[in-house]
């Protein structure tokens, strides 16, 4: 139409990091929902500490860039943590997102990308914290668990709550059992928390995380 002004809603993408230390099922999650447009955001970089990681090679899939850093080569956790932060400045990564990554962060990394790093357990927390967190539940006996997305602190799994999703426990639940239950619903929260955060809807007052 000549002569009309049309207003076209940019939109701002955020830079986002993985990081992720196997199967890579949560980065998959991700990746389809940046692809069906649901996060305003785009992967610019995938680091694993394990070269064989199956998160790198789906990432290969979708061409989105990958490292492997290897632990040995550094003499302590924060000389690792200084090359991945190199990797992110790089890409000018906004967005940390650990993806079942297993290794402790750095107190200088926390500070260097502060409510900027997140990650899902999977687990209700505060309950059943760091690893085999579904193991935990089912020997507990609760009736119901679920997953947490959380901003990063320096604590173990103790940052800000960003959403949860409870799965109910049955009587003859296993580990396994469990585990594939609530991985159906990581899936689910974790790309909408990115979504959320991308969209800068994320507010962090002390420990809560308001959502506007
Ligand atoms: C998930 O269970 C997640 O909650 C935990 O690590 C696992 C990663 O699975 N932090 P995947 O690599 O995303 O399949």
């Amino acid at each position: 139409m000549l002569g009309s002004k049309w207003v076209i809603k940019e939109k701002i993408m955020i830079n986002i990091g993985v990081l992720a230390s196997g199967r890579g099922t949560n980065l998959q999650a991700i990746i389809e929902a940046i692809e069906e447009g649901k996060i305003e955001g785009e992967i610019k970089v995938v680091v694993s500490d394990h070269p064989d990681a199956c998160a790198l090679k789906r990432a290969q899939q979708y061409h989105i860039d990958t490292r492997y850093i290897n632990f040995k080569e550094f003499k302590n956790r924060e000389d690792y943590d200084k090359e991945i932060i190199k990797t992110l400045k790089e890409k000018k990564i906004e967005l940390v997102v650990l993806a079942g990554y297993m290794r402790i962060l750095s107190p200088y990394f926390i500070r260097t990308y502060k409510n900027k790093i997140i990650n899902i357990h999977p687990a209700l927390l505060p309950s059943f914290l760091g690893l085999h967190a579904q193991e935990q539940a089912v020997v507990h006996g609760v009736k119901i668990s679920g997953c947490t997305v959380h901003f990063v602190d320096e604590g173990v799994d103790s940052g800000p709550i960003i959403l949860q999703k409870a799965v109910e426990v049955s009587d003859d639940d296993t580990e396994e059992s469990l585990a594939a239950k609530i991985l159906k619903e990581e899936h689910q929260i974790y790309p909408r928390a990115i979504q959320l955060f991308s969209e800068g809807r994320l507010i962090i007052k002390g420990r809560k995380v308001f959502i506007k």
